[in-house]
């Protein structure tokens, strides 16, 4: 098996990206939580037991579920107790959120690994969700979405998406599309950045 150390995959380069983005006490959303691997990631980089927060949403109550029990195994009490739970569509925010300064807003769109395939993201309510998230962002915050065109919804969603993007106003958004020229099919990183 090879090894790439900067390359390898779009959830690792999300990573990066979100690494050097993120600062403790800083404000964050996974809008798709699922099994927790990446809310937990952004916890560690943002949250102590005094400052930062994080919201955390998914539309399976079962996968709201395996990230709290990751979190809990993973983070102090203090930590997890800065972390807000929401259960349901992302397309609805609660209007307190509106409140908020947040310095990365995260998709990792499709289904959940080894859940129910038929429980995916889906166009409208992803584009729904990010239009509103954009509006959270503090200047210089970023949104970082991972497509998945290997499925047939999730293809719509990244043709969707690309299409959509190029109508940002490019004085106030900086979008970036990473796509694996030499893989088929591959997930691919869109990283929108507000201007500062
Ligand atoms: C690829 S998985 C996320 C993986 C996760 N980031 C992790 O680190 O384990 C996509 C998740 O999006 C959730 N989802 C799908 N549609 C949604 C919606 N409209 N609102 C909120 N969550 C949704 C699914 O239930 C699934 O858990």
């Amino acid at each position: 098996m090879t090894h790439f150390l900067t390359l390898s995959n779009a959830v690792g380069l999300a990573h990066r990206y979100w690494s050097q983005l993120l600062k403790p006490g800083d404000t964050a959303i996974d809008a798709t939580c699922g099994n927790g691997h990446d809310a937990l990631f952004i916890a560690q980089r943002i949250l102590s037991d005094t400052s930062g927060q994080l919201i955390c949403c998914d539309m399976q109550p079962t996968a709201l579920e395996a990230s709290q029990r990751l979190c809990a195994e993973q983070l102090s009490k203090g930590q997890y107790d800065r972390i807000q739970w929401i259960s349901g569509c992302h397309s609805e925010w609660p209007p307190e959120l509106s409140r908020l300064q947040v310095r990365l807003v995260v998709y990792n769109l499709g289904y959940l690994p080894g859940g129910d395939k038929t429980i995916t993201t889906r166009c409208n309510t992803t584009l729904d969700s990010i239009k509103s998230a954009m509006q959270f962002l503090a200047p210089g915050g970023m949104v970082s979405i991972t497509c998945y065109p290997g499925h047939a919804e999730g293809r719509l969603e990244q043709e969707m998406l690309l299409k959509w993007v190029e109508t940002l106003d490019k004085s106030q958004w900086c979008c970036v599309h990473h796509h694996w020229c030499n893989r088929t099919n591959a997930p691919s990183l869109l990283l929108l950045e507000k201007a500062n």
